[in-house]
C-alpha cells in the first residue's frame, strides 16, 4: 500500500495494523526547539482511547505513546525539545483478540472495506480490519498533538453536534460540557438524551451516524496555497480521509446554497485593533482557499458502524451468497471517537499550511496598505 503520508512541510507517515505488535508514525518537518515530551501527546490520546464508556468499543488499549527519535534535552534549559529531525512515535497494541474475527475472515461486512481490500490486493488482514481499522487514527491524534504546538496561539476544538436525526441546540453550546460527557457533546441536555438513545440503538443490534464540528481559533490570516493547495480543499481531504467519514462542510457548507448573496457574504467593518472585522462567518474562515483570520469551521458526517449484530445479506470471498452478523468488540457509534481524530487532522493541516506560508511569504504585509498618492 502506498499513500500512507500526508502534508508537505509538516509531513506525517503512519504505519501499523489493528492486530500487529504496534502502530506508529513518523512526523517529519517539525521545526526545532519546540518543547516536546510524551506528556504533551498522551492527554490527546487519552481522549480518543477505546473502552472509556459503554458507548465505545470495549477493547482495552492504554495507548501509551513513546517518542523514539527527534527530541533532545537541551543542556542550557534542561528541557526536552524537538531537534528538527524526524520524530518517530510508537504505541504498542496490547489487547488484540484475533479470534473475534473468524466470522469475517471469509465473509464481507456490507458497508465495510472487506470486499474492496480483497478485490484490490487479493488478500486482507481481517484481524480487526488490519490497516482499514480506525486503530490507525491513534497516530493521527499523536501527530496532531505535535501540530498544535507549531502555530502560536492556535486552539483546535471539536464537538459532536448531531447523532442520528437528533441535533444539539446551538444556543446551549458550552465548550466546557464537551469534556464532561462521553459524547464530546457541547449541549448538556442533548448529551443526557444521547445516553438513553444510544442504549436503545445498541439493544436493537444497530448503530447510528453522527456529525462533528471542528473549530480552530487563532488561525493567522493568509494560510492556504491556491489554486491546488487551498486550505479548504486540504481540510476536506484530511477530514474525508478519516474512516467512516462520508461528507465534509466548511462554514455554512451545503446550507450556503439556500442563502441569498447578501445573506451569505460576510460583511466587513474595521475592528478596534486595526484589522477587518467580519460580521458573520459563513465562509468558515476561508476565502479563495486562504484563511481570513476568523475561526476556521469545518463539519464532517460519520456513517453508522457497519459491524453490527443484526444479520445482513452479503457474499463471501468465494462468491457464495450468505448472511453476516458481526459481534466482537466494535465501536457502536464511531462518531464519538472521531471527534479527537477530526481535531488532530485539522491541526496537522493548519500546521502544514503555517509552515508553507512562512516558507513562501515570510512576514505578513503591513495592512492596511497606504492609499496611493494622487
Ligand atoms: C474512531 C473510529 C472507530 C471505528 N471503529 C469501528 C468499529 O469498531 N467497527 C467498524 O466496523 N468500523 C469502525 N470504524 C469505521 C471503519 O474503520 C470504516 O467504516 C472502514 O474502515 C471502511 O471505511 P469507510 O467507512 O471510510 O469507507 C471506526 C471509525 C472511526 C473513525
Amino acid at each position: 500500500m502506498s499513500f500512507n503520508t500526508f502534508g508537505h512541510l509538516f509531513r506525517v507517515t503512519t504505519f501499523g495494523e489493528s492486530h500487529g505488535p504496534a502502530i506508529g508514525c513518523v512526523v517529519d518537518g517539525c521545526p526545532p526547539r519546540i518543547a516536546l515530551s510524551e506528556a504533551d501527546i498522551q492527554p490527546y490520546l487519552d481522549r480518543r482511547r477505546p473502552g472509556q464508556s459503554r458507548f465505545t468499543t470495549q477493547r482495552q488499549e492504554p495507548d501509551a505513546v513513546r517518542i523514539l527519535s527527534g527530541v533532545f534535552t537541551d543542556a542550557a534549559t534542561g528541557q526536552q525539545v524537538t531537534t528538527g529531525t524526524p520524530i518517530a512515535l510508537v504505541i504498542d497494541n496490547v489487547d488484540p483478540r484475533g479470534k473475534d474475527y473468524a466470522e469475517i475472515a471469509d465473509k464481507y461486512r456490507p458497508g465495510h472495506a472487506d470486499y474492496t481490500y480483497d478485490i484490490k490486493y487479493g488478500l486482507r488482514d481481517y484481524r480487526g480490519g488490519g490497516r482499514q481499522s480506525a486503530r490507525e487514527t491513534a497516530m493521527r491524534v499523536a501527530a496532531g498533538a505535535i501540530a498544535r504546538k507549531i502555530v502560536p496561539g492556535m486552539s483546535v476544538r471539536g464537538a459532536l453536534i448531531q447523532m442520528g436525526p437528533h441535533r444539539i441546540d446551538r444556543a446551549r453550546w458550552d465548550w466546557a460540557e464537551v469534556e464532561r460527557n462521553p459524547f464530546f457533546c457541547p449541549d448538556a441536555d442533548k448529551a443526557a438524551f444521547f445516553a438513553d438513545y444510544l442504549d436503545g440503538v445498541r439493544k436493537g443490534g444497530s448503530s447510528i451516524g453522527a456529525i462533528i464540528e471542528i473549530v480552530a481559533e487563532g488561525v493567522p490570516a493568509g494560510l492556504g496555497a491556491p489554486i491546488y493547495g487551498k486550505l479548504d480543499a486540504d481540510l476536506a481531504g484530511a477530514l474525508m480521509s478519516i474512516n467512516a467519514v462520508k461528507g465534509v462542510e466548511i462554514g455554512a457548507g451545503f446550507a450556503a446554497a439556500e442563502l441569498s448573496g447578501e445573506a451569505n457574504a460576510d460583511e466587513m467593518r474595521m475592528g478596534n485593533d486595526g484589522r477587518p472585522r467580519f460580521l458573520a462567518n459563513n465562509a468558515g474562515g476561508i476565502l479563495g482557499g486562504i484563511s481570513t483570520g476568523q475561526p476556521v469551521v469545518a463539519r464532517f458526517g460519520v456513517k453508522p458502524t457497519s459491524s453490527i449484530p443484526t444479520s445482513r445479506r452479503t457474499v463471501d470471498r468465494y462468491g457464495r451468497e450468505t448472511e453476516i452478523s458481526t459481534t466482537g468488540r466494535h465501536d457502536p457509534r464511531v462518531g464519538i471517537r472521531a471527534v479527537p481524530v477530526g481535531e488532530a487532522m485539522v491541526a496537522c493541516v493548519l500546521a502544514d499550511h503555517y509552515l508553507r506560508q512562512r516558507g513562501q511569504v515570510g512576514e505578513p504585509p503591513d495592512w492596511p496598505f497606504s492609499p496611493p498618492a494622487r
